[in-house]
């Protein structure tokens, strides 16, 4: 597991987009799962503005970890909150996109997700194995949309599982543990001080950290970065 302390949400910026550039170069074909909420807006805004001819993305899929159960035109609709910050700035071809239908049942999308992964991605042991997988964490520890009261989605046999937002009872699509930890790689992107606290019982492995989903990715690879804030490293 690797560190990367920055000082603020664009320095968390830039040190990924570079680290995801290096990663694409060397690539010919590169099946990227991309993470939700608002972290991630700041990181395509730079990838739009200072990485469009750095990087091949004809050769780059998009898939997502999680989306909200909601229409694709939806302010809560991860997909939207992509084609706002990156796709409406850079060109990617259609057939590139792998969004989760968030508009269908959720149950039946989990099952086809689950098939697309199968039939888009390598397999390792019969688990769709991503080139990257983006995450960011809440302040409960969840990560994806597995949330501590459903832990135990983590584990399950279907590559993609339907949760509930705790809070709201939203429904989401999630990618489950076993497609995370089989990736080749996995980068954490967290920032902000409400997540400090769990930053710090995850990383230092406190009492009862194993309760939070985030502290189960543990990519077989080896290969995990986490990103941080000063505010989110602030009790490391
Ligand atoms: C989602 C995300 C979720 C997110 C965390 C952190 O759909 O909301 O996939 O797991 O990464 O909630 O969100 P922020 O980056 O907005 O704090």
């Amino acid at each position: 597991m690797e560190l990367r302390k920055c000082k603020d949400k664009n320095e968390v910026a830039q040190a990924f987009a570079a680290y995801f550039a290096a990663l694409v170069a060397d690539a010919t074909v590169f099946h990227l799962a991309l993470s939700g909420g608002s972290t991630p807006k700041v990181v395509f805004d730079l990838l739009a503005s200072e990485y469009s001819s750095k990087i091949d993305w004809k050769k780059i899929h998009f898939y997502w970890g999680d989306e909200r159960c909601v229409s694709p035109i939806d302010e809560q609709s991860n997909y939207k909150m992509t084609v706002e910050h990156l796709f409406s700035k850079i060109p990617i071809p259609r057939e590139n996109i792998h969004r989760i239908l968030g508009e269908r049942d959720p149950t039946a999308e989990a099952m086809r997700y689950a098939n697309l992964l199968e039939i888009n991605l390598e397999r390792v042991a019969g688990i769709p194995q991503f080139d990257l997988v983006m995450l960011g964490m809440g302040d409960d520890g969840h990560t994806a949309s597995i949330f501590p009261h459903q832990i135990a989605l983590w584990e399950t046999k279907d590559h993609c599982v339907v949760a509930t937002h705790p809070d709201s009872g939203q429904k989401r699509v999630s990618i489950n543990g076993q497609v995370i930890n089989t990736a080749k790689a996995v980068a954490f992107l967290v920032t902000g001080a409400n997540k400090a606290e769990k930053v710090d019982e995850i990383l230092n492995r406190k009492k009862g950290f194993e309760k939070y989903p985030a502290a189960l990715v543990q990519p077989h690879s080896g290969a995990l970065l986490w990103f941080l804030d000063q505010e989110a490293a602030a009790l490391l």
